[in-house]
């Protein structure tokens, strides 16, 4: 009787695995992550939307090996209430086939993030774009739109940032200086003096900043910040967005000048802005490092590796890069690290390290490794 009895409960078990309807009670950084069919989440270097008690997650759509580098398909997006579960909601933004269109298929399309404008009503996405063909030479940022927030997201247009503006936090002596970095090697001493003193901006000021690895934050009185490495990775930039979020409205600041930070996320606790990043060293692990400020656009001063645990885990993350934090619905003080452990010569494998946001008796963030965890961690 008991093994007729196991038996049945082995069977309604894979019964309900098969349909992918099992439901999963934790986290659990770097393994597979089935949706609701079962199948590994496939949204990278994503962002994360609160609304209505709803988790949307959009991110990049990666398919088999190298190839899934550059976008095939376009950003995937799937629901949740809880975090843990999530459905398939399919692509939200899909890449063209018109090879007139800049978003033509092949071009590359990272680091998705998707804001609602409350006026509006649209749901606004920004993402880092590149030109097929192109590498990532054209450090564009991409701008998308949609009534729905599962999408179709409407592809609006892409541009350099902040043509013809300098930023708010630029010397005057900054603006006219000359100095060229012609035979000059950018990690030497002198070509550091160089950028810092702003270079690249100058040599942009016309055309548009660069714009690279990114993320966006909506402050509390709903001005939204597109935040993106800039000047050849080398400085970020905090850029102010338009009432309608669709635009820049040219006040921004350079954060971090000469530091090359990549991988952006922000996280807004107890009225200070911390702000995790990378360093660059592509799809390559690199120690975490961590900024606060007062005021969002700055000015950021770094504090220690935010990441603690083995040698290892320290010079790389948790073997990950940072993508997003995202701040847990009806929990005090409750934000989640999101990061990718990529794996580009299998792109769709690449993995997601989550983690709780912990913090310190000065109240700085830190976070440690967990093999699996729930919200039981949250106060
Ligand atoms: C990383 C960046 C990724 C991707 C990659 C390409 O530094 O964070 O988003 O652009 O480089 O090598």
């Amino acid at each position: 009787m008991k093994t007729i009895f196991n038996t049945l409960i082995l069977a309604l078990l894979s019964l309900s695995f098969l349909g992918g309807k099992e439901k999963s009670i934790c986290i659990k950084p770097g393994e597979i992550w089935p949706d609701n069919k079962g199948v590994h989440i496939n949204a990278h270097g994503g962002g994360i939307l609160e609304l209505n008690g709803t988790y949307y997650w959009y991110g990049e759509h990666k398919i088999e090996g190298d190839a899934g580098n550059t976008a095939q398909v376009g950003v995937h997006c799937y629901t949740s209430k809880d975090l843990i579960n999530w459905k398939d909601k399919g692509i939200a933004l899909a890449v063209d086939n018109d090879s007139t269109s800049l978003l033509v298929k092949g071009c590359i399309i990272e680091r998705p993030k998707v804001i609602y404008n409350k006026k509006t009503k649209k749901f606004v996405m920004w993402f880092h774009h590149e030109l097929k063909g192109k590498g990532y030479d054209a450090a564009l940022t991409g701008l998308a739109i949609s009534d729905k927030p599962t999408g179709p997201f409407k592809y609006i247009k892409s541009l350099n940032p902040n043509k013809g503006n300098w930023p708010l936090n630029f010397s005057e002596e900054f603006k006219t200086d000359t100095a060229t970095m012609t035979n000059i090697k950018p990690k030497s001493e002198q070509g550091k003096t160089i950028i810092e003193r702003g270079y690249y901006v100058r040599r942009d000021f016309n055309k548009g900043q660069m714009a690279r690895d990114m993320t966006l934050l909506v402050d509390d009185d709903g001005k939204a910040y597109h935040i993106h490495s800039s000047e050849s990775n080398q400085t970020l930039h905090f850029a102010e967005l338009t009432d309608d979020y669709t635009d820049f409205t040219g006040r921004y600041t350079r954060v971090l000048p000469g530091e090359s930070n990549e991988a952006p996320a922000i996280l807004k606790h107890k009225g200070k802005y911390y702000l995790f990043t990378s360093g660059c060293t592509g799809w390559d692990p690199n120690p975490g490092r961590l900024a606060v400020a007062d005021n969002i656009m700055g000015p950021y001063t770094s504090l220690a590796n935010p990441t603690r645990g083995t040698e290892k885990q320290m010079k790389t993350t948790f073997q990950s890069q940072s993508t997003y934090i995202i701040k847990v619905n009806g929990k005090k003080d409750a934000y989640i690290f999101m990061a990718d452990r990529w794996i580009p010569k299998n792109a769709i494998d690449g993995r997601y390290i989550w983690l709780p946001i912990k913090f310190d008796n000065n109240d700085i963030p830190y976070l440690e490794w967990m093999d699996e965890w729930d919200f039981s961690v949250f106060k």
